[in-house]
Protein backbone atom coordinates (compact mmCIF):
# COMPACT_ATOMS: atom_id res chain seq x y z
CA UNK A 1 0.00 0.00 0.00
CA UNK A 2 1.17 3.28 -1.18
CA UNK A 3 0.86 6.51 1.68
CA UNK A 4 0.91 10.35 0.84
CA UNK A 5 2.33 12.09 3.55
CA UNK A 6 2.56 15.94 3.84
CA UNK A 7 4.25 16.34 6.88
CA UNK A 8 7.93 15.99 8.08
CA UNK A 9 6.59 15.01 11.31
CA UNK A 10 4.25 12.25 9.86
CA UNK A 11 7.40 10.89 7.74
CA UNK A 12 9.55 10.66 10.60
CA UNK A 13 7.13 8.93 12.53
CA UNK A 14 6.56 6.37 9.94
CA UNK A 15 10.28 5.91 9.30
CA UNK A 16 10.52 5.29 12.96
CA UNK A 17 9.01 2.51 12.25
CA UNK A 18 10.07 1.16 8.70
CA UNK A 19 12.41 -1.50 8.00
CA UNK A 20 16.20 -0.69 6.75
CA UNK A 21 16.85 -0.72 4.00
CA UNK A 22 15.32 3.39 3.21
CA UNK A 23 15.69 3.93 -0.19
CA UNK A 24 14.52 7.85 -1.65
CA UNK A 25 13.80 9.40 -5.02
CA UNK A 26 13.72 12.67 -5.30
CA UNK A 27 11.69 14.05 -7.67
CA UNK A 28 9.81 17.64 -9.27
CA UNK A 29 7.12 15.33 -10.05
CA UNK A 30 5.46 15.37 -13.33
CA UNK A 31 6.49 11.54 -13.13
CA UNK A 32 7.84 9.75 -16.86
CA UNK A 33 10.15 6.63 -17.71
CA UNK A 34 13.27 8.41 -16.51
CA UNK A 35 11.80 8.94 -12.96
CA UNK A 36 9.93 5.01 -12.98
CA UNK A 37 13.43 3.25 -13.59
CA UNK A 38 14.68 5.35 -10.42
CA UNK A 39 11.29 4.26 -8.32
CA UNK A 40 11.57 0.63 -9.71
CA UNK A 41 15.28 0.82 -9.24
CA UNK A 42 14.40 2.06 -5.36
CA UNK A 43 11.99 -0.47 -4.99
CA UNK A 44 14.36 -3.34 -5.77
CA UNK A 45 16.65 -2.65 -3.58
CA UNK A 46 15.39 -1.18 -0.31
CA UNK A 47 12.80 -2.95 2.48
CA UNK A 48 11.07 0.51 2.31
CA UNK A 49 11.07 2.76 -0.73
CA UNK A 50 10.06 6.57 -0.64
CA UNK A 51 9.73 8.92 -3.74
CA UNK A 52 9.70 12.69 -2.67
CA UNK A 53 8.04 15.28 -5.21
CA UNK A 54 8.64 19.12 -4.53
CA UNK A 55 8.99 21.89 -6.88
CA UNK A 56 12.10 23.44 -5.71
CA UNK A 57 11.77 27.04 -5.63
CA UNK A 58 15.44 27.57 -5.09
CA UNK A 59 16.82 25.87 -7.98
CA UNK A 60 14.68 27.85 -10.44
CA UNK A 61 16.03 31.48 -11.97
CA UNK A 62 14.05 34.39 -12.29
CA UNK A 63 13.17 33.66 -15.90
CA UNK A 64 12.97 29.84 -15.75
CA UNK A 65 9.61 28.01 -15.47
CA UNK A 66 9.47 27.49 -11.41
CA UNK A 67 5.12 28.96 -11.74
CA UNK A 68 4.27 26.87 -14.76
CA UNK A 69 6.40 23.79 -13.78
CA UNK A 70 3.80 20.94 -14.38
CA UNK A 71 2.15 19.61 -11.31
CA UNK A 72 -0.10 16.85 -11.35
CA UNK A 73 0.18 14.79 -7.91
CA UNK A 74 -2.30 12.52 -8.39
CA UNK A 75 -1.35 11.06 -11.32
CA UNK A 76 2.20 11.19 -9.57
CA UNK A 77 0.98 9.43 -6.53
CA UNK A 78 -0.62 6.69 -8.90
CA UNK A 79 2.72 6.09 -10.69
CA UNK A 80 4.25 5.68 -7.51
CA UNK A 81 1.46 3.24 -6.56
CA UNK A 82 1.54 1.18 -9.31
CA UNK A 83 5.33 0.73 -9.00
CA UNK A 84 4.26 -0.20 -5.01
CA UNK A 85 6.21 2.72 -3.53
CA UNK A 86 5.84 2.90 0.41
CA UNK A 87 5.51 6.60 0.73
CA UNK A 88 4.87 9.63 -1.41
CA UNK A 89 6.47 12.20 0.72
CA UNK A 90 4.74 15.66 -1.28
CA UNK A 91 5.61 18.66 1.63
CA UNK A 92 4.53 22.18 0.97
CA UNK A 93 7.28 25.06 0.16
CA UNK A 94 6.95 26.01 3.88
CA UNK A 95 7.13 22.69 5.40
CA UNK A 96 10.19 22.75 3.62
CA UNK A 97 11.62 26.22 3.68
CA UNK A 98 9.54 27.71 7.11
CA UNK A 99 10.18 31.25 7.46
CA UNK A 100 11.11 31.32 11.22
CA UNK A 101 14.32 28.59 10.34
CA UNK A 102 17.27 29.95 8.53
CA UNK A 103 17.65 27.14 6.03
CA UNK A 104 21.48 26.62 5.39
CA UNK A 105 22.08 27.50 1.92
CA UNK A 106 25.25 24.88 0.33
CA UNK A 107 27.26 26.64 -2.35
CA UNK A 108 28.90 23.61 -4.10
CA UNK A 109 32.48 24.02 -5.64
CA UNK A 110 32.83 26.77 -8.76
CA UNK A 111 34.79 23.53 -10.50
CA UNK A 112 31.75 21.72 -10.39
CA UNK A 113 29.33 24.08 -10.16
CA UNK A 114 29.45 27.33 -12.44
CA UNK A 115 30.98 24.76 -15.42
CA UNK A 116 28.46 23.19 -17.91
CA UNK A 117 25.11 24.68 -16.82
CA UNK A 118 26.32 26.49 -13.98
CA UNK A 119 27.09 29.03 -16.55
CA UNK A 120 24.10 30.02 -17.82
CA UNK A 121 21.78 28.92 -14.61
CA UNK A 122 23.20 30.93 -12.01
CA UNK A 123 22.50 29.25 -8.42
CA UNK A 124 20.86 26.45 -9.61
CA UNK A 125 23.10 23.81 -8.43
CA UNK A 126 23.31 25.71 -5.09
CA UNK A 127 19.91 25.64 -5.05
CA UNK A 128 19.43 21.55 -5.87
CA UNK A 129 22.61 21.35 -3.32
CA UNK A 130 20.46 22.98 -0.57
CA UNK A 131 17.30 21.11 -0.63
CA UNK A 132 18.72 17.74 -1.43
CA UNK A 133 20.75 17.88 2.00
CA UNK A 134 17.29 19.12 3.40
CA UNK A 135 15.49 16.03 2.52
CA UNK A 136 18.48 13.65 2.90
CA UNK A 137 18.55 15.07 6.56
CA UNK A 138 14.92 14.90 7.27
CA UNK A 139 14.61 11.15 5.72
CA UNK A 140 17.89 9.98 6.22
CA UNK A 141 17.63 7.15 3.73
CA UNK A 142 20.44 4.26 3.33
CA UNK A 143 20.08 5.04 -0.45
CA UNK A 144 19.33 7.75 -2.99
CA UNK A 145 18.62 7.55 -6.44
CA UNK A 146 19.36 9.88 -8.91
CA UNK A 147 19.53 9.93 -13.01
CA UNK A 148 22.62 10.08 -15.74
CA UNK A 149 20.37 12.62 -17.91
CA UNK A 150 21.16 14.85 -15.22
CA UNK A 151 24.84 14.32 -15.04
CA UNK A 152 26.45 17.71 -13.00
CA UNK A 153 23.67 17.18 -10.60
CA UNK A 154 24.99 13.63 -10.04
CA UNK A 155 28.17 14.82 -9.59
CA UNK A 156 27.03 17.90 -7.64
CA UNK A 157 25.29 15.24 -5.04
CA UNK A 158 28.10 13.18 -4.84
CA UNK A 159 30.43 16.05 -3.47
CA UNK A 160 27.63 16.75 -1.19
CA UNK A 161 27.11 13.61 0.25
CA UNK A 162 31.10 13.51 0.65
CA UNK A 163 31.49 16.82 1.87
CA UNK A 164 28.95 17.23 4.91
CA UNK A 165 30.12 13.35 5.66
CA UNK A 166 26.15 11.82 5.19
CA UNK A 167 26.20 8.23 4.80
CA UNK A 168 23.63 8.23 2.35
CA UNK A 169 24.93 5.87 -0.86
CA UNK A 170 24.17 7.58 -3.74
CA UNK A 171 23.13 5.50 -6.94
CA UNK A 172 23.45 6.69 -10.17
CA UNK A 173 20.86 5.01 -12.92
CA UNK A 174 21.01 5.04 -16.60
CA UNK A 175 19.38 7.87 -19.27
CA UNK A 176 15.96 6.57 -20.54
CA UNK A 177 14.96 7.82 -23.94
CA UNK A 178 11.66 8.06 -26.02
CA UNK A 179 11.68 5.30 -28.97
CA UNK A 180 13.75 8.08 -31.04
CA UNK A 181 16.15 9.05 -28.56
CA UNK A 182 15.43 11.65 -27.13
CA UNK A 183 15.95 11.62 -23.80
CA UNK A 184 13.01 11.31 -21.41
CA UNK A 185 12.33 14.88 -19.23
CA UNK A 186 9.45 16.52 -17.60
CA UNK A 187 9.79 19.42 -20.17
CA UNK A 188 8.71 17.07 -23.61
CA UNK A 189 5.33 18.27 -22.98
CA UNK A 190 6.19 21.88 -23.98
CA UNK A 191 7.32 20.12 -26.83
CA UNK A 192 4.98 19.68 -30.38
CA UNK A 193 5.51 16.83 -32.04
CA UNK A 194 7.76 18.52 -35.06
CA UNK A 195 9.73 20.34 -31.59
CA UNK A 196 10.21 16.34 -30.63
CA UNK A 197 11.66 14.77 -33.40
CA UNK A 198 13.46 18.06 -33.95
CA UNK A 199 14.93 17.00 -30.83
CA UNK A 200 16.29 13.69 -31.00
CA UNK A 201 18.82 14.99 -33.50
CA UNK A 202 20.84 16.29 -30.09
CA UNK A 203 20.83 12.62 -29.21
CA UNK A 204 22.17 11.64 -32.83
CA UNK A 205 24.89 14.47 -32.75
CA UNK A 206 26.39 12.73 -29.23
CA UNK A 207 26.51 9.59 -30.52
CA UNK A 208 28.22 10.96 -33.98
CA UNK A 209 30.83 12.19 -31.64
CA UNK A 210 31.20 8.93 -30.00
CA UNK A 211 31.37 7.16 -33.44
CA UNK A 212 33.93 9.86 -34.24
CA UNK A 213 36.08 9.23 -31.76
CA UNK A 214 35.88 5.36 -31.52
CA UNK A 215 36.92 5.49 -35.34
CA UNK A 216 40.43 6.66 -34.00
CA UNK A 217 40.27 9.74 -37.15
CA UNK A 218 39.22 12.41 -34.59
CA UNK A 219 40.40 13.98 -31.53
CA UNK A 220 37.64 15.81 -29.67
CA UNK A 221 37.83 19.26 -30.80
CA UNK A 222 37.44 17.69 -34.19
CA UNK A 223 34.06 15.57 -33.21
CA UNK A 224 32.58 18.38 -31.05
CA UNK A 225 33.04 20.74 -34.54
CA UNK A 226 31.46 17.65 -36.53
CA UNK A 227 28.67 17.25 -34.38
CA UNK A 228 27.53 21.23 -34.03
CA UNK A 229 27.89 20.79 -38.20
CA UNK A 230 25.04 17.87 -38.05
CA UNK A 231 23.35 19.81 -35.41
CA UNK A 232 23.76 23.41 -37.90
CA UNK A 233 21.17 21.46 -39.84
CA UNK A 234 18.17 22.29 -37.89
CA UNK A 235 18.20 26.01 -36.91
CA UNK A 236 15.26 25.19 -34.64
CA UNK A 237 18.03 23.80 -32.48
CA UNK A 238 19.59 27.49 -29.96
CA UNK A 239 22.84 25.36 -29.47
CA UNK A 240 23.96 26.69 -25.35
CA UNK A 241 27.20 23.44 -25.21
CA UNK A 242 28.71 20.88 -26.13
CA UNK A 243 31.60 19.59 -24.37
CA UNK A 244 33.96 16.88 -23.18
CA UNK A 245 34.36 16.17 -20.09
CA UNK A 246 36.40 13.91 -17.37
CA UNK A 247 34.30 11.09 -15.98
CA UNK A 248 36.63 11.31 -12.85
CA UNK A 249 35.53 15.14 -11.70
CA UNK A 250 34.02 16.56 -14.81
CA UNK A 251 37.23 18.68 -15.14
CA UNK A 252 38.71 19.76 -18.80
CA UNK A 253 39.67 16.46 -20.94
CA UNK A 254 43.09 16.07 -23.34
CA UNK A 255 42.37 16.42 -27.00
CA UNK A 256 43.63 13.08 -27.47
CA UNK A 257 41.47 11.23 -24.75
CA UNK A 258 39.52 8.02 -26.25
CA UNK A 259 37.80 6.88 -23.36
CA UNK A 260 37.09 7.69 -19.44
CA UNK A 261 34.85 11.03 -20.28
CA UNK A 262 31.47 11.98 -21.34
CA UNK A 263 30.09 14.69 -23.90
CA UNK A 264 27.57 16.71 -22.62
CA UNK A 265 25.25 18.92 -24.19
CA UNK A 266 22.39 21.98 -23.44
CA UNK A 267 20.46 23.51 -26.50
CA UNK A 268 17.25 25.37 -26.76
CA UNK A 269 14.27 24.44 -28.80
CA UNK A 270 12.14 27.74 -28.62
CA UNK A 271 12.10 28.24 -24.74
CA UNK A 272 12.73 24.84 -23.89
CA UNK A 273 15.73 23.70 -22.51
CA UNK A 274 16.88 20.15 -22.65
CA UNK A 275 20.55 18.51 -21.81
CA UNK A 276 21.96 15.15 -22.51
CA UNK A 277 25.01 13.63 -22.57
CA UNK A 278 26.56 10.27 -23.59
CA UNK A 279 29.76 8.50 -21.96
CA UNK A 280 33.06 6.98 -23.74
P1 LIG B 1 13.52 15.90 -11.79
O1 LIG B 1 13.83 16.66 -13.01
O2 LIG B 1 12.10 15.62 -11.46
O3 LIG B 1 14.32 14.55 -11.87
C1 LIG B 1 14.29 13.64 -10.79
C2 LIG B 1 15.30 12.55 -11.06
O4 LIG B 1 14.93 11.84 -12.25
C3 LIG B 1 16.73 13.10 -11.29
O5 LIG B 1 17.66 12.28 -10.60
C4 LIG B 1 16.90 12.97 -12.79
O6 LIG B 1 18.24 12.80 -13.20
C5 LIG B 1 16.08 11.72 -13.07
N1 LIG B 1 15.72 11.68 -14.49
C6 LIG B 1 15.05 12.62 -15.20
N2 LIG B 1 14.97 12.26 -16.50
C7 LIG B 1 15.60 11.07 -16.62
C8 LIG B 1 15.85 10.18 -17.70
N3 LIG B 1 15.45 10.43 -18.92
N4 LIG B 1 16.53 9.03 -17.45
C9 LIG B 1 16.97 8.75 -16.20
N5 LIG B 1 16.76 9.55 -15.12
C10 LIG B 1 16.08 10.69 -15.32
O7 LIG B 1 16.34 16.52 -10.99
C11 LIG B 1 15.43 16.98 -10.33
O8 LIG B 1 14.11 16.66 -10.51
C12 LIG B 1 15.67 17.97 -9.21
O9 LIG B 1 16.80 18.75 -9.50
C13 LIG B 1 15.81 17.29 -7.82
C14 LIG B 1 16.99 16.33 -7.79
C15 LIG B 1 14.52 16.55 -7.45
C16 LIG B 1 16.07 18.37 -6.74
O10 LIG B 1 15.08 19.33 -6.71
Amino acid sequence: MTTLIKSINDIKNVLAKSDRSVGLVPTMGALHAGHISLIKACRNDCKTAIAYIFVNPLQFGPNEDFKKYPRHLENDFKVCEEHEIDFVFAPDEKEIYPENINCETITPPPDLANILCGKTRANHFSGVATVIKRFLNIIQPDYVYFGEKDLQQLYIIRWLTKEFKISTFVRACPIIRESNGLACSSRNVYLTEEEKEIASNLYKSLGLAKKNIRSGIFTIKKAILESLIFLSQFPKIKMEYFEARDKENLDDVDDTKTKGFYFLLAAKIGSVRLIDNIEL
